[in-house]
Formats: C-alpha cells, sequence, structure tokens
C-alpha cells in the first residue's frame, strides 16, 4: 500500500515532484549522466553499502552537526554544489537557493554557468556565496569575472577542472540537445512547454531573464542546454593545466577550492599548485562513465594524503546518513547537487528550506545511533569494518 504521500520525506521524494514538474528535457539534463550511467549508479550504490556501526548507552543527549570550512562555522557540513541553468528549474532559482543556504547556514556555491549573475544573487544574500569557475578561453574575461565575484563578497572559488570537453550524455542527444530532430521530433520538444503549465508559469513567464547572469556580454541571447554545450565547446579551454593556476593564484588572492579530483597523483598535484582544498569529484557520474564512485575515491584519496588539504566531496549523497558515511570516510564536507535542484525544482524555496532540514534531522539521527556527538569524532570507527565487498 502507497502511502498518503502528501508531504515530501526524502530526496527521492523531491525527484519524482520534479520529474513531474519539469519538461522531460530539463529534468533528464538534471537527472541523467554520460553513457549507461553506471557511475552515476555507482556513486549512490557505494553509500548504501557503506554499513555503519551502531552503538548504544552512549551520552548524546547532546549533539553538534557544526563544522568549520575555510574559516566560516557552518551548521552541518554541506554546501549546495554549482548547477549550471538552475534558474531554468525554478524562477530564479539561484537567488531562491542563497536564501535557503543562509537559513539553513551553509555555503551555496554560484555557476559560472548561472542563469542569475553575481550581482543579482548578492542583491539577495546578506553573505558571501561560493563562485565556481570554468577556465575560458578568453583570461580576460575570467579575469573580469573574478573581479566581479571579489566585487561583490565572495571569498571562496571553487575551479572546476573536469570539464576540459563535456561528457557523453544519451539522454540529451535522446532530448534532441546535440540537434538532429526532425520536423516532427522539434514539435514532440516544444510540446513539453505547455504540457507542464506550473513550470512553465513559474519559470517561464516569472522567472525572465533567460540568459546566463555571467556571461550576458558574451551570449546575450543564450539560454539553452544546446546553448550552453555550444559556448563549452567554443570557450572552454582544454589546454589548462596545473601551470594555469598560478596564473589564477596572480589574479584571485581568496581561497582556491579544486573541483573534480579523483586519484591521489591529482589530489597531490592540486595541493602542490596551492589549493586550499579539493572537491573529490566525477561530477556526478556525468563526465566519464565508468570511473569510481565519489565515496570510493574519497576514502582512497584521503587514506593516501591524510590532513594535507580541506576535502569535500560530492556525488550520490542523498540524505543526512550518507553526509556522516562521507565525514566516516575522510571528508571534511560533501556538496550536494541533484538533491537542492530537485527540491528547488518541485517546491521552489520551501522545498530546499525543508530537504536542509531533514539533512540536518538525519545527521543527528546517524550520529546518536553511531554514539558520536560532534563532527571531529566521526571517523572509520563508525563504520562496520566488514563494510567493503
Ligand atoms: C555542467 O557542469 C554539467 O554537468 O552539465
Amino acid at each position: 500500500m502507497p502511502s498518503l504521500n502528501l508531504v515530501p520525506a526524502s530526496t527521492l521524494d523531491y525527484r519524482a515532484l520534479a520529474q513531474k514538474r519539469l519538461p522531460r528535457n530539463l529534468f533528464d539534463y538534471i537527472d541523467g549522466g554520460a553513457y549507461s550511467e553506471t557511475t552515476l549508479a555507482a556513486n549512490v550504490a557505494d553509500f548504501e553499502k557503506l554499513h555503519m556501526q551502531q552503538r548504544v548507552m552512549r551520552d548524546v543527549s547532546s549533539i553538534s552537526t557544526a563544522q568549520t570550512l575555510f574559516g566560516e562555522k557552518l551548521a552541518m557540513p554541506l554546501a549546495l554544489a554549482p548547477i549550471g541553468l538552475a534558474g531554468m528549474m525554478a524562477r530564479r532559482a539561484e537567488v531562491q537557493a542563497v536564501r535557503a543556504a543562509e537559513k539553513a547556514n551553509v555555503p551555496f556555491c554560484l555557476s559560472t554557468v548561472s542563469i542569475c549573475g553575481l550581482e543579482e544573487v548578492a542583491a539577495a544574500a546578506n553573505r558571501p556565496f561560493w563562485f565556481q569557475l570554468y577556465m575560458m578561453r578568453d583570461r580576460g574575461y575570467v579575469k573580469d569575472l573574478l573581479g566581479r565575484a571579489k566585487a561583490v563578497g565572495c571569498k571562496t572559488l571553487v575551479f572546476t577542472v573536469d570539464l576540459a570537453v563535456v561528457g557523453a550524455r544519451y539522454r540529451d542527444v535522446r532530448n534532441g540537445m546535440a540537434g538532429g530532430l526532425s520536423a516532427l521530433g522539434k514539435l514532440r520538444a516544444a510540446l513539453e512547454y505547455p504540457t507542464h503549465p506550473a513550470w512553465a508559469f513559474d519559470v517561464g513567464v516569472k522567472g525572465k531573464p533567460h540568459m546566463f547572469g555571467n556571461l550576458s556580454s558574451l551570449m546575450p541571447t543564450a539560454q539553452s542546454i544546446g546553448d550552453f554545450k555550444t559556448w563549452v565547446d567554443e570557450q572552454f579551454d582544454p589546454s589548462c593545466t596545473w601551470k594555469d593556476i598560478e596564473w589564477l593564484r596572480s589574479v584571485w588572492d581568496g581561497n582556491l577550492v579544486i573541483k573534480g579530483i579523483l586519484s591521489t597523483p591529482d589530489a597531490k598535484d592540486a595541493i602542490a599548485a596551492g589549493a586550499d582544498g579539493i572537491v573529490i569529484s566525477n561530477h556526478g557520474g556525468r563526465q566519464l562513465d565508468g570511473v569510481a564512485s565519489s565515496i570510493t575515491a574519497t576514502r582512497t584519496i584521503r587514506n593516501a594524503i591524510g590532513d594535507a588539504t580541506t576535502i569535500l566531496m560530492d556525488g550520490g549523497v542523498r540524505s543526512g546518513q550518507d553526509i556522516v558515511k562521507a565525514v566516516a570516510s575522510g571528508a571534511h564536507a560533501v556538496l550536494i547537487g541533484r538533491p537542492w535542484i530537485w527540491a528547488m525544482a518541485a517546491r521552489g524555496q520551501a522545498g530546499l528550506d525543508a530537504l536542509l532540514k531533514t539533512y540536518r534531522a538525519e545527521m543527528h539521527v546517524s550520529m546518536a545511533l553511531t554514539g558520536t556527538t560532534n563532527i571531529a569524532e566521526i571517523d572509520t570507527t563508525i563504520l562496520d569494518t566488514n563494510w567493503h565487498e
């Protein structure tokens, strides 16, 4: 018997609501991964395989989920990951998200390819948010963007290094995002919009203007996933190497976090290049399908590099319990991507507010039942030693 389903309880409940509300191509863009989505599935499955060790009869009457990251004291070890085109999933989604993040006392990271630009988000924010950057061929534009980020108070830059090219995502191809549509295909694609009226009103009517707010002078009419891909092909610099971090350092004096690390040698190179932190990530299984899950890579890299840098991870986090497992595996904090945009697409800021509250409450339960009362106490001893298959 299915439950009444009156209130979304879990991340996947928000996913189901987002699926109903969004045009299929937008839902699939968020939901999908590269090729057969093996890594995307492994990101989630490997969290599920990771067993915890229940402990009882400890004093768990006072529990703190607080964590400090880059000098910021946060309510929990979580940040909202940068998501391109977020403002196409819900009205001015980046503005709603920064408000939800502040309310929950966690960082929000704005994507280079967001719909709302740096200044619009800053106008809604009361605290510094993070900014994510891709290296573009036009270094002058990169420098200007960083100047804009600094001018609005950003102190932490997340530099994404795993998108030298865009991964092959079959769902986007099937939905006609890569072109190749027949006249009938075009009609079917166009029909997605009027057949999703709640989204069409919220985003299509109330959520304008639809353009990339940080790139408006470069691509004033762009707004679609196809436009994003064209821009990546034209503008992303696949020749970028660790040497370019030196240049980046010369134009950015804030915190520098390198996102997209999946191997120990790359983690070491990032540290040697002067990173303040790394994000262990396979880009949510959207880039190189068949690589290790993020939680597995987190364990491997943390074992190899110890405390050499601040370790964030993303990919597969679907609950507060997963956050505790990630911390036990060596991460200082996680980023969530799909969960926040599903909640936002489903219910706007109220959805994301509720999701973040749920994650914190779930962390509390997991900590209480593993006998831990603060983040520093969470380590491999709370994992069942037989967990690894
Ligand atoms: C962009 O970063 C994407 O994964 O589509």
